[in-house]
Formats: structure tokens, C-alpha cells, sequence
């Protein structure tokens, strides 16, 4: 299921301190099942040997056009043409000014130059100090150089080599694993404006305390991560979670329910998909105390009293656009038993077409899953795998809906 596996990645790393995070990618692309071949310009191997990437590859790297070993005497054709994709990581100032100039005098621009432009896609991860990235001539050579067709994926901002701070670090290698998987995923959702709400909410009962529950958000985030790798344009409202935000999703943190409903509310307006994983606390203390409830001595417990929350769910279902199918709305259950017969009922009850199963005490906090589809024909389960498969094979299911809906 891994967009990454079985893909042939020539990584390309010019002269730059991050090529010490490119050890950590070329480690991270052969775990996600691809093949990697690496070459390295004169100035990378200033940086970081030959013998670290061939040993973590596996493959000679290369590292010159004059290279005897090759029969033909032609690496950058050979190199080009068996490519997946060419990824430069960590792409210098002077390598971008090399490929917008269309350079040829060394292996890697070479082979830039050489690859078939339609069929082998140029991926670029700058890596420079900040005063480099800012400058014109740099901006303008990358303008030319994605106008020639390469794909930019961004930099990172914050504490650099130098001892500066700004823009211009390479991207953490998870986080270009992160764009790569994107970049290699179909574009199912295409044009769709999802929604998801995602991990537990918190009630309050005074400045200091308040009910949650054990929600880690996990599933939630790998669905928006999954309809992002999609080209979905997603918006992920979350309760109080230690996640990081997928890379390209637009998170909007709140914690109470009547927080969450309030933001769903205006987002919901223009969602074409809304996925409610949250696991929204039933109930809040009908007043929150001020100040922090002290103890009187009695011994006795201070008595709480609650109120039901909204029901974010039901709410959005009920709303016009959801009526009109503007809105596909996919609800989830976290159940402790009799599955298939609660999910059934609470599918009905929250008037969704699609909801998903599953067993919450087995699940909260896990890094996988097993999950329960059921809709008005029946129900399909996705058997255990990882939250990030699961997230994948739900957005391929809901994919198909999607286009189910629109044909009939
Ligand atoms: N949900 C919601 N707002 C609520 C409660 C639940 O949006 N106030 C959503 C959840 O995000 C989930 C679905 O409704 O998609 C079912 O949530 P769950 O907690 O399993 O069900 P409840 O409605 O709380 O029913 P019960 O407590 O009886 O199981």
C-alpha cells in the first residue's frame, strides 16, 4: 500500500551541511520499500562519504560522468532512464542555478538535463542558509527551474548551521518522505474539501481540571493525512493530541465539544466531505467554577452535576447541504462490544451513509486497527493493519462512493 514501494529513486545530493539528513532519507526511502541509487556531486562529498550512502543503499554511488564501470560509458542516460523519480536532497543555491542555467559539466545536473522530461519527475528539497534562500537570483533561478518542470517541495524555518534563524533548512527527512508518498499517491479525491474531526475534547470544571477521555487522535490524522496524499484540500479540527499536523493539512486546534461544533459549523459550509473520528465527550459539567475548586475539610466530594453536548455529528448530517448531497458525511463508533449491532443502529441515529466500527478500548493510543464499514447494504470489514493503511483503504472506499454518488 506504500506509494513508495517498489519505486527506483535516483537521490541526488549537492554540496550542503544537510547532507547528513540525507543519510536519515536514503534510510527512510529503502524502509518504505524503494530502491535507491545515489549520486552525489564533488561539493556533497565534502559533506558526507560515499561509503555511508553506498552502505545504506546498498548500491555503488555515483559520482562522475567518467565513470569506467559503466559499459556504455553513458551513467547519465542509464541513470535517468531507469528512475521513478530524481530527488535532490539537499539541493544547494548553486545546484538551482545550475539546473535553471541547464548545466551539463557534472553528473548530477547532467542528469537532470538528460532525463525523459515526461516520464521521470525532478523533485528538489533546498537546503541553504537563509540570506542565500532570500536572495533574488535564487528565487528567480527557482522560478525557472520549476518552470522547466521540476517540483519544489519547500524549505524549513528555524535554527540553522550558521547560528542564523530563518527559512532555508531542508525539510526533515520524514517530512520529504512525507511530500514524496504525496506526490507518488493517486489523485482520488481530487477537487474534495474534507473535513475530520479528530481525538478526544475537554470539558472543564475549573482553571485547573476537567474530563477527557483516552482518544489519541492517531486515526484521524492518518485519514487527513491519507486524503492529502489524495489531493483532497483538508481541514483537521482537533481536540488536545501530541501530534504532529500532516504536511499540507490545515489544522484548527479547539478543546471543548461546543468548541468543536462551532468550528465544524463554519467549515462545514464549504466541506464536500466531512469524517467525524473525534471522540467527543457526551457530557460536561454544567458550570465551570472560576477558580480552582478548593477542598472544605468536610471530606466530602464537591458535587458535579452535567449536561449532554451537542452532537457534533448528527448536527452536520442534518444540515442542508449534507441533505442535498453536498456533504457525504462518515461518522465513527467506538464501541467496547456487540460491534456490528451498535454501529448499525448509531449509522441510523446519526443519519449518515457510512460508518465506521470499531473497538475503542482496543484501539485508543495503538498505532493500528481493525475497522467495521457498514451502510445500508451491509458491512465490510477492513481487516488489522496499520492506522496509515487504514487510512489509505478508507479514502480509496470513499473515493469510490464518491464517484458512486455522483454517477447515479
Ligand atoms: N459524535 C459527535 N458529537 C458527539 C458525540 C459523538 O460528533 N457529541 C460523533 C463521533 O465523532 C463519532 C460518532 O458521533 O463519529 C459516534 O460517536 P460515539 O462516541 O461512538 O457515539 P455516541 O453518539 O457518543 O453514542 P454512545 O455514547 O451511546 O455510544
Amino acid at each position: 500500500m506504500n506509494p513508495l514501494a517498489g519505486k527506483h529513486i535516483v537521490l541526488g545530493l549537492s554540496g550542503g551541511i544537510a547532507c547528513y539528513k540525507a543519510a536519515e532519507l536514503a534510510r527512510l526511502l529503502v524502509k518504505a520499500g524503494s530502491s535507491v541509487q545515489v549520486v552525489m556531486t564533488e561539493a556533497a562529498e565534502h559533506f558526507i562519504t560515499a561509503a555511508t550512502m553506498q552502505a545504506l543503499t546498498n548500491r555503488p554511488v555515483a559520482t562522475s560522468q567518467w565513470d569506467a564501470r559503466e559499459s556504455n560509458a553513458m551513467a547519465h542516460i542509464n541513470l535517468s532512464r531507469e528512475a521513478d523519480a530524481i530527488v535532490i536532497a539537499p539541493c544547494s543555491a548553486d545546484f538551482i542555478a545550475r539546473l535553471a542555467a541547464g548545466r551539463c559539466d557534472e553528473l548530477l545536473s547532467l542528469l537532470c538535463v538528460a532525463r525523459p522530461i515526461a516520464r521521470v519527475p525532478l523533485l528538489l528539497a533546498p537546503a541553504m542558509n537563509r540570506e542565500m534562500w532570500a536572495h533574488p537570483a535564487t528565487q528567480r533561478n527557482l522560478a525557472q527551474a520549476a518552470q522547466d518542470g521540476a517540483t519544489v517541495l519547500g524549505v524549513g524555518c528555524g535554527e540553522q548551521a550558521c547560528g542564523e534563524t530563518g527559512d532555508g533548512r531542508m525539510l526533515e527527512p520524514s517530512e520529504i518522505i512525507e511530500e514524496l508518498e504525496a506526490f507518488f499517491t493517486p489523485k482520488l479525491l481530487a477537487g474534495q474539501k474534507v473535513l475530520i474531526t479528530a481525538g478526544p475534547t475537554f470539558e472543564a470544571i475549573d482553571p485547573v481540571r476537567g474530563i477527557t477521555n483516552r482518544s489519541s487522535g492517531k486515526m484521524g490524522f492518518a485519514i487527513a493525512r491519507a486524503a492529502r496524499e489524495a489531493g483532497a484540500e483538508v481541514t483537521l479540527v482537533a481536540g488536545p493530541v501530541h501530534l504532529p499536523t500532516p504536511r499540507g493539512v490545515a489544522r484548527i486546534d479547539v478543546q471543548s465539544a461546543q468548541n468543536m461544533l462551532e468550528t465544524v459549523d463554519r467549515q462545514a459550509q464549504t466541506a464536500t466531505v466531512f469524517i467525524a473520528t473525534a471522540a467527543v465527550a457526551d457530557w460536561r459539567p454544567a458550570v465551570v467554577a472560576m477558580h480552582k475548586i478548593k477542598k472544605d475539610g468536610s471530606g466530602q466530594a464537591p458535587a458535579l452535576s452535567f449536561v449532554e453536548n451537542p452532537d457534533i455529528l448528527a448536527t452536520v448530517a442534518a444540515s442542508r447541504r449534507a441533505r442535498e448531497g453536498d456533504l457525504y458525511c462518515v461518522g465513527f463508533a467506538a464501541e467496547s462490544d456487540h460491534l456490528l449491532e451498535h454501529a448499525r443502529l448509531k449509522r441510523e441515529r446519526k443519519g449518515v451513509p457510512l460508518l465506521v466500527g470499531n473497538i475503542g478500548p482496543a484501539t485508543f493510543g495503538q498505532d493500528d486497527n481493525t475497522l467495521l464499514l457498514v451502510d445500508s447494504q451491509g458491512s465490510h470489514a477492513l481487516p488489522r493493519a496499520s492506522k496509515r493503511v487504514l487510512g489509505r483503504q478508507l479514502v480509496a472506499e470513499l473515493a469510490r462512493r464518491l464517484a458512486a454518488a455522483r454517477d447515479t
